[in-house]
């Protein structure tokens, strides 16, 4: 069997996925029909075409637009089930998705009809396609911590339905520092804390994220490979990484995925996963951010394994669901 096609069937957890980035341009322009919202756009590949980033915030102008056709309840839970359907595909047997309150909240969506529609295509992935799931609550960072709290308290009847708090959107400029308070007042709510660090900030903005919004999980981490101590750090504490090659690609964090910084986080000891983000965006899901690296940099199906495996490890199901989802990669990997 090739690796490509041990990789498809690999059972995994996708840890970082922006629900919005999975938009993909024929359901915005479906939606956009549907609700009567202009795009500047006259064609799928012109949406296509404007798919070209040479940095962070390049990209976010474009998603928090392109986000503008989601308006309805039946939106959101269209969008969800769009992007279980295709993971389903990939074998992606759970995933833990973040979605951004405030970019549909400060558009006038109230926020129930965000929360309720993206339950109701989890629901629907679970029952229908067997992909079990947790929704992470993610702030956008370059708004106020005064902004976040507000939209903590607004989940807060519905704080059965989330798993953990995020932080994302401009990371330059808006460093952890400035929403301790309202991490620790999820943690306070029972919630897992996970974050955006070290895609374009620098290491001292990972270390605020371990040390002052005491995470459960970061997502990218790749600048903390600039420094050694870190590194030692973050192996020693076994952190989950959740890493997104395609997006470090297309977002220029990276020049080639030949100089991706995994095969040295793997020889590191570094806890690692492999992720797609916004896979609308960065032109694949997580089975072409497996196949693309793993081409490139020359992963062993032992390392790719292990990134699967992984992926269960680091995600925020129980010990025994860990342990039996491990188990199957197992099986899997000794079968094929
Ligand atoms: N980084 C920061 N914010 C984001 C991203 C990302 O990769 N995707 C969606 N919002
Ligand atoms: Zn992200």
């Amino acid at each position: 069997m090739s690796l490509d096609a041990f990789i498809a069937g690999l059972p995994k957890a996708e840890l970082h996925l922006h629900i919005e980035g999975s938009l993909e341009p024929e359901l915005m322009f479906e939606l956009a029909q549907r609700n009567g919202v202009a795009i500047p756009y006259d064609s799928v590949e012109a949406v296509r075409a404007a798919y070209d980033f040479s940095n962070l915030q390049d990209f976010l102008d474009i998603y928090y637009a392109g986000a503008a056709v989601l308006l309805t309840r039946q939106d959101f839970e269209d969008l969800a089930f769009a992007y279980f359907q295709r993971a389903a595909a990939d074998n992606v047997r759970h995933a833990e998705i973040f979605f951004d309150p405030q970019t549909h909240t400060d558009r006038g969506v109230p926020f129930p009809v965000v929360v309720e529609g993206l339950i109701a295509g989890m629901d629907r992935a679970k029952a229908e396609l067997g992909v079990t799931s947790g929704l992470i609550l993610s702030f956008l960072r370059h708004l106020s911590e005064d902004e976040a709290f507000a939209t903590l308290e607004a989940a807060k009847p519905y704080l059965h339905h989330f798993i953990g708090v995020g932080l994302d959107s401009s990371e330059v400029g808006h460093p952890p520092s400035k929403f301790q308070r309202v991490f620790a007042a999820a943690r306070e709510l029972g919630l897992k804390l996970c974050a955006h660090a070290g895609e374009e900030g620098p290491p001292e903005y990972v270390r605020e994220a371990l040390d002052l919004l005491h995470i459960d999980r970061m997502d990218h981490g790749n600048r903390s490979m600039e420094d050694e101590a870190l590194i030692a750090r973050l192996a020693a504490e076994q952190m989950t990484l959740t890493v997104c090659p395609l997006s470090n690609l297309k977002l220029c964090v990276v020049k080639d995925l030949k100089d991706h910084p995994v095969p040295e986080m793997l020889r590191r000891g570094l806890h690692v996963t492999l992720n797609s983000d916004d896979p609308s965006y960065f032109g694949g899901y997580v089975n072409a951010n497996y196949i693309q690296l793993a081409e490139a940099v020359g992963l062993t199906r032992e390392q790719v394994t292990q990134l699967a495996k992984n992926s269960f490890e680091g995600s925020f199901l129980s010990d025994a669901d860990k342990a039996a989802r491990i188990a199957e990669v197992e099986a899997y990997a000794a079968a094929n």
